[in-house]
């Protein structure tokens, strides 16, 4: 990483990232569905949502860390489930688990990695997720249960927002291709069905799968189940129902379905309709530490980064993935103080106050 212009924050990360990746890449990564509302949505939404300072409640000692689903972590950002590290460094998902490590949290390994997960885990004393999709081949899924659970994974998360695939133009006009993920070994017969049209579809997704899906998932492993990619009350009432342990509020990133609300927008319908049986956890623009506090107020047990954690990658590999995450911990920092919260526990709904965006 450059010494002379570091970036000094997650935005300022993306211009430098994007400077040195090639266009396509850089497209795919920063890129979303049709117009990109919903990318720009979940950006612009936090700013909906004013913080209300408070002062003279002894802040010296600020305590950052967290459980989610029973792991502590020291810091209430995740790292999200993202295909392909490498495109963005050759050092990949093994740069980003060694920062996550080291950030002491939790990463969530694509079913797209291009590392594979038992590989990973022998990489760094961390804290790993696996996801896969609700693959239309059950003897693939309990292989991979069984290969998570093997490697000491801690989690299976399940991405339920990928059966269609969905229409990114920067990926159609770049005609972009995307790299098989490693973590496949998938037979001839369902590779050849797997649905890729633009070479973005949750591979193996199974447009049939149904809740009767996660029930089986959930049946066929010991590991807590994370759905991934709610967005309503109703999906979270029917994850419960199904037995997932947690949900994470996402719309992924904006690169699915375009033009629907921001994920901070449905997190407090969410959380009620979760009535305290499951975790609730949220990525989708976040970039500032102002912003996991705020998810983290609205009922948020942690959030997820996806997009920054490339640009991390791009600008310096491990120590770049190091710096983002540092750089939020230090913004954090500075909201859980001026707030007068010294811990994640004290940071209630009475942090925020909707505000309309002037
Ligand atoms: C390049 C890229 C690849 C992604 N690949 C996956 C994936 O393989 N599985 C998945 O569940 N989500 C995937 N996501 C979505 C992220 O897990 C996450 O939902 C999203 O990036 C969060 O929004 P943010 O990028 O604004 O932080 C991907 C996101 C990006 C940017």
């Amino acid at each position: 990483m450059s010494t002379s212009a570091e970036p000094i924050n997650l935005f300022e990360f993306e211009v430098a990232a994007k400077e040195r990746l090639p266009k396509e890449e850089y497209d795919y990564i920063a890129g979303g569905a049709t117009d990109e509302i919903s990318v720009e949505r979940n950006r612009r939404a936090f700013e909906s949502w004013a913080l209300r300072p408070r002062v003279l409640r002894d802040v010296s000692a600020l305590d950052l860390s967290t459980t989610v689903l029973g792991t502590k972590v020291n810091l209430p950002v995740l790292i999200a489930p993202c295909g392909g590290h490498k495109r963005a460094h050759p050092d990949g998902e093994f740069a980003t688990y060694r920062a996550a490590a080291a950030a002491g949290t939790i990463m969530a390994v694509s079913a797209n990695a291009s590392s594979s997960f038992e590989e990973l885990a022998g990489a760094a004393a961390g804290h790993l997720w696996v996801q896969l999709y609700p693959f239309r081949d059950r003897e693939l899924t309990k292989d991979w249960l069984a290969r998570a659970k093997e490697a000491g994974c801690e989690a299976v998360c399940v991405t339920l927002d990928s059966q269609w695939p969905p229409k990114r133009e920067r990926n159609i006009r770049n005609k972009y291709r995307r790299t098989r993920g490693i973590n496949y070994p998938m037979p001839s017969a369902e590779r050849a069905n797997a649905p890729r049209p633009g070479g973005s579809a949750g591979e193996g997704a199974d447009p049939a799968a149904t809740w009767k899906d996660l029930e089986w998932i959930k049946s066929a492993t010991d590991l807590p189940v994370v759905a991934k990619g709610i967005m309503t009350g109703e999906d979270v009432e029917s994850c419960a129902a199904a037995g997932a342990d947690a949900v994470i509020v996402s719309n992924h990133g904006g690169r699915h379905l375009d033009n629907t609300l921001a994920t901070i927008e449905v997190l407090t319908e969410a959380v009620d309709a979760a009535k305290g049986k499951m975790e609730i956890l949220l990525d989708g623009g976040i970039r500032r530490g102002a912003d996991v506090v705020k998810a983290i107020a609205l009922g948020a047990k942690a959030v997820f980064i996806g997009r920054p954690l490339f640009w991390g990658l791009a600008v310096g590999g491990e120590r770049g993935v190091a710096r983002v995450l540092e750089i939020l911990r230090e913004e954090i920092e500075i909201t859980m103080a001026k707030c007068g919260r010294p811990t994640i526990a004290s940071i209630d709904s009475t942090v925020v106050v909707k505000a309309p965006r002037l």
